[in-house]
């Protein structure tokens, strides 16, 4: 073991680096976000893509975040400092940071509300007709205090694990969590694909009609892979370096973006087979998970009441747990600058990034409901602009930017190092990987940022 390794915490084991790291990926991305895009973009088309974007792109992107955090041994605006040399590429760190801070405004409100349908699942109170679930999540989105209650409760769970540090605090969290997340994810895709009709479900994810691509579906299929496995903005840059000298990068970043990708397949198994059972379109967009999904369960298992009490209530609490191992990085990122640039303790500093994050949380959460016309700003509510602004700009940009610097400004000797562990490993894929951050990478990135800008 290095000085290094022994003055800076570090993850313990190898299944721990991939466990916690791939819990920052699998979050409500993969169960949320994903079966919608699915639905709206053509099912087993856009499936395809995606999973070209994450080989292609994903891995080579999440590869460059590793190496600039193992290296720096540091948090993510020092590490990219590090090795920008007094350049202005130090920036690229900061805004990842803002960037960590910004999702977390948003994702601490969605995944408040999961708890509350934990909650609601229960109690008995996640049965009903269609108009019912609609009317359940419009009023307790706009309820002046009870989702900001929620908001406070799943950042206390994240302050309590990131308190407790690395090893003690997120590897032993991922090793529980991610676990329970599987088996959740494995019963509930069993229970749905047991239904009537659910082969209907299966062939739209797997039986692609090629007649449903499209520019925008290949677009939306890539910036739905950076989103899902957390590249842009620090989160990865954080935990690599908690990695040890021995992780071999390239084979983590395989098997984290499997896991990832697997999770996401999984959660389509979940969803379709279901909704196609009681006739339910899929491609209801973002409310797909609070409103339809609730009452496609309600209806699916109606001849079985336990069942359907269970499934709901599983399925919650899976959601909570992908959601809470997501925030769990986003809160380190901001955690480890704090600790470590203000040279503050650890518990100083996780305690001055949940205030922050309970402060823009709340407004967040606020501007949906309660305070919905005085949080907005030029149509969009705060929570919209914190969606917007980090999802459709910020991480793009930050993933754009973070390629460049790898590819064309961090010395190959620095990479190829990283990249190889000093030589232990062959680096086969080394001029594979080169190519692909220098050219590919940030073309492709390119596309989707003036994509979703509307220029092309
Ligand atoms: N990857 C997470 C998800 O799929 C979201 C996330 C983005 C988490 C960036 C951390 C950093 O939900």
């Amino acid at each position: 073991m290095t000085n290094n390794q022994k003055e800076r915490a570090n993850f313990g084991s190898k299944i721990g680096v991939i466990l916690a790291t791939a819990g920052s990926a699998v979050g409500l991305g993969n169960v949320w976000r994903f079966p919608y895009m699915t639905g709206e973009n053509g099912g087993a088309v856009f499936i395809i893509i995606y999973i070209a974007c994450v080989l292609l792109l994903g891995i080579p992107c999440m590869v460059s975040e590793f190496i600039i955090g193992r290296h720096g041994q540091s948090n993510s605006p020092r590490s990219y400092r590090l090795l920008a040399n007094g350049t202005l590429w130090g920036l690229v760190g900061y805004m990842g940071l803002l960037t960590g801070f910004l999702i977390m405004g948003y994702y601490v409100v969605v995944s408040g509300w999961c708890l509350q349908y934990v909650w609601a699942s229960l109690t008995g109170n996640m049965m009903g007709d269609p108009d019912y679930f609609n009317t359940y999540y419009t009023n307790f989105v706009s309820h002046p205090f009870k989702p900001i209650l929620w908001v406070v409760v799943i950042l206390g769970m994240t302050h309590l694990i990131i308190e407790h540090g690395i090893r003690n605090g997120i590897e032993r969290a991922s090793k529980v969590m991610m676990p329970v997340l599987f088996i959740l994810l494995l019963i509930i895709v069993v229970a749905a694909c047991m239904l009537p009709h659910a082969d209907k479900g299966i062939e739209f994810l797997f039986k692609p009609d090629f007649t449903k691509f499209n520019g925008s579906v290949f677009l939306g299929a890539m910036g739905q892979s950076f989103y899902s496995l957390s590249i842009g903005m620090g989160a990865l840059v954080t935990y690599a370096s908690y990695f040890s000298k021995s992780t071999n990068l390239t084979k983590s970043a395989v098997q984290i973006v499997s896991i990832d990708s697997m999770v996401a397949i999984l959660a389509g198994l979940m969803i379709f087979p279901a909704a196609f059972s009681v006739g339910i379109s899929p491609d209801s967009g973002p409310s797909l998970i609070f409103i339809t999904l609730p009452n496609v369960f309600a209806q699916a298992f109606a001849a079985f009441p336990v069942t359907g009490y269970i499934v709901s209530l599983l399925f919650f609490v899976l959601l909570s747990v992908a959601a809470l191992t997501s925030l769990m990085s986003l809160h380190e990122v901001c955690t480890a600058f704090f600790q470590e640039d203000m040279h503050t303790s650890r518990r100083g500093a996780a305690i001055v990034v949940t205030t922050l994050t309970a402060i823009i949380g709340t407004f967040c959460s606020l501007s949906f409901g309660a305070a919905s016309e005085e949080l907005t700003f030029f149509g969009r509510s705060l929570f919209g602009w914190f969606d917007f602004l980090t999802g459709q700009i910020l991480l793009p940009l930050g993933g754009f930017l973070t390629c460049l610097f790898i590819g064309w400004f961090v010395p190959h000797k620095v990479v190829r190092d990283e990249f190889t562990n000093w030589g232990e490993l062959s680096g086969r894929f080394f001029h594979l990987f080169i190519f692909l951050i220098r050219y590919i990478c940030p073309f492709a990135i390119l596309c989707i940022f003036l994509h979703e800008m509307g220029v092309i």
